[in-house]
């Protein structure tokens, strides 16, 4: 039997491990850094989105969680994100995939869903 895309993250756990570090690399990105600065005040907040951050992949991955979060569109409407914010926000998740140790078929994968999300994030 092949295994899912979730089973390759390492199940909830390794999905926590890809959030924390994506995280931790938005909020030292140059490019994006000041569009989390607000959620970083508020660590309930914070915690609050990379919990549906996690879900959001788990469910999207195969496994057990249910997203309760926003749609894509309406949680990053009104924020006009840019073509470059947004390439910056995908080097953050490749180089936490890198520092999870993801092998590469899996980083092409998340990437590839990221890059697909495109539309639902940019310029809106
Ligand atoms: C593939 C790329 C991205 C994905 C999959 C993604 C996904 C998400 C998810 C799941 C949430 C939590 C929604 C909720 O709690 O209801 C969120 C929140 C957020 N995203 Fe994104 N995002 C992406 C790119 C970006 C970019 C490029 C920016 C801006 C530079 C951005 C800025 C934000 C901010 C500021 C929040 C917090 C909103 C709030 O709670 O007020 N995101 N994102």
């Amino acid at each position: 039997m092949s295994t899912t895309l979730y089973e390759r993250l390492g199940e909830s756990a390794g999905i926590r491990d890809l959030v924390d570090a994506i995280v931790r690399r938005h909020l030292e990105n140059p490019v994006i850094r000041k569009r989390y600065e607000p959620l970083a005040e508020e660590p309930e907040r914070l915690e609050s989105a990379a919990r549906n951050l996690c879900d959001f992949l788990e469910e999207g991955s195969g496994g057990p969680a249910t997203y309760q979060g926003r749609s894509m569109v309406e949680t990053h409407r009104g924020m006009n994100v840019s073509g470059e914010e947004f390439l910056a926000a995908l080097d953050d998740i490749v180089d936490a995939m890198q520092e999870c140790d993801l092998d590469e078929s899996t980083q092409k994968d998340i990437l590839h869903i990221a890059y697909s999300l495109k539309p639902e994030i940019v310029r809106l």
